[in-house]
């Protein structure tokens, strides 16, 4: 039997989780969030910081674990935000001196793709779309290898600040979707696919241009004082269906060269905008006509969450992997994780 806790705090989330044996006891979590605006990351940290105990006991009494019964701590290691990191990393080194046990630091994009097996996905293309990160990751050869990703925004960054320039707080992703199924009119915007990438922040300007434009005054007035019209020209609700329809096909493109290309047949759905059903549907009817499989987590095991954190870390910790004394590593690439555990 092994028990390991699992701490996530790569962003916005503070998360501890009990895992045992391969299942997700206490999947328990804080979300920092705001009415309007981004966020600042020494915020973010120092809310991790003053919610970190209260999680991690929730998490425990969730579980109904003893601290004492604890085999190993996981934590997220990178990459992430470093103000948030150190939170997570600090703590998890705190408990493991405090209850003689080791550290297993464990990478959240790889995390995000292994916990997929629970749905029964066993060798597939992952589309990884999350807040920060955007990328088509497919084990190959002793790695996960990026057969394409973004070239400069993740896709969640990129919807959230596109919900930023209209109003909207943070994260935005489930009132832009909502606001989608009330769009009517496909508005064209550029469709940015490089190769097997995809770049986004050409479509943000466009669409920033098209918030502020405003419709022209009614021609049939002759009034020259008149003032110009004040009505946006393109409705929020007819942005956010385009925004969709455009970024999600060219995720979906991507992703379909990148199963063909792999000869894999099996496609993962992973990261927070994969909560998305639009996207959900997209990826299902691209699968369907190519005879692929499709498997997608339940939402709360797409968003950051520490479960897939503890469920990685009992994986490598059954493989004996440990370090005594790690560092975060907010800049890591998916790609430079030695896959030991496979
Ligand atoms: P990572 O560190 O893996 O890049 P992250 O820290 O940004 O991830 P996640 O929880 O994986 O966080 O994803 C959060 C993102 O998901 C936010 O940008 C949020 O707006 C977006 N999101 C959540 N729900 C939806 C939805 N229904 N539609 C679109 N986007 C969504
Ligand atoms: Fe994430």
């Amino acid at each position: 039997m092994v028990i390991i806790l699992g701490i996530e705090s790569t962003a916005h989330t503070f998360g501890v989780a009990v895992v045992k044996n391969g299942k997700i006891l206490s999947n328990c979590k804080k979300v920092f969030t705001t009415e309007k605006g981004g966020m600042i990351p020494m915020d973010v940290a120092k809310f991790h910081f003053n919610n970190k105990k209260e999680i991690y006991f929730e998490a425990l009494n969730s579980a109904n674990v003893n601290q004492e019964k604890i085999d190993a701590i996981a934590f997220s290691q990178g990459p992430g935000l470093a103000p948030c990191l150190l939170v997570g990393m600090k703590f998890a080194k705190e408990l493991s001196k405090r209850l003689k046990i080791p550290l297993v630091p464990v990478n959240h994009c790889i995390a995000h793709l292994e916990i997929g097996s629970l749905t029964g996905a066993e060798d597939p293309v992952m589309l990884y779309a999350s807040g920060a990160n955007t990328q088509i990751i497919a084990y190959a050869s002793g790695k996960y290898r990026i057969f394409g990703e973004t070239l400069d925004l993740g896709v969640g960054n990129f919807i959230d600040t596109f919900a930023r320039y209209a109003g909207i707080g943070f994260p935005a992703g489930p009132a832009i979707e909502k606001l989608a199924t009330r769009g009517i009119n496909y508005i064209e915007l550029p469709y940015k696919v490089k190769g097997m990438d995809i770049a986004l922040s050409g479509i943000l300007t466009n669409l920033r241009q098209k918030l502020e434009t405003k419709s022209p005054r009614d021609d049939s007035s002759k009034d020259d004082t008149a003032v110009p019209s004040a009505e946006p020209k393109y409705s929020l609700s007819d942005l956010a269906y385009s925004m969709q329809e455009t970024v999600f096909a060219m995720l979906v493109e991507t992703a379909e060269r990148a199963l063909a290309h792999t000869g894999k047949n099996q496609l993962l759905l992973g990261g927070g905008v994969a909560c998305n059903s639009r996207l959900q549907e997209m990826c299902r009817i691209m699968c369907r006509e190519r005879g692929a499989e499709f498997f997608c987590p339940p939402a709360s095991l797409l968003v950051d969450n520490a479960g897939m954190i503890g469920f990685l870390g009992e994986i490598m910790f059954r493989k004996g992997i440990r370090e005594k004394n790690p560092d975060i590593k907010p800049r890591q690439r998916t790609d430079e994780v030695e896959v030991d555990w496979k």
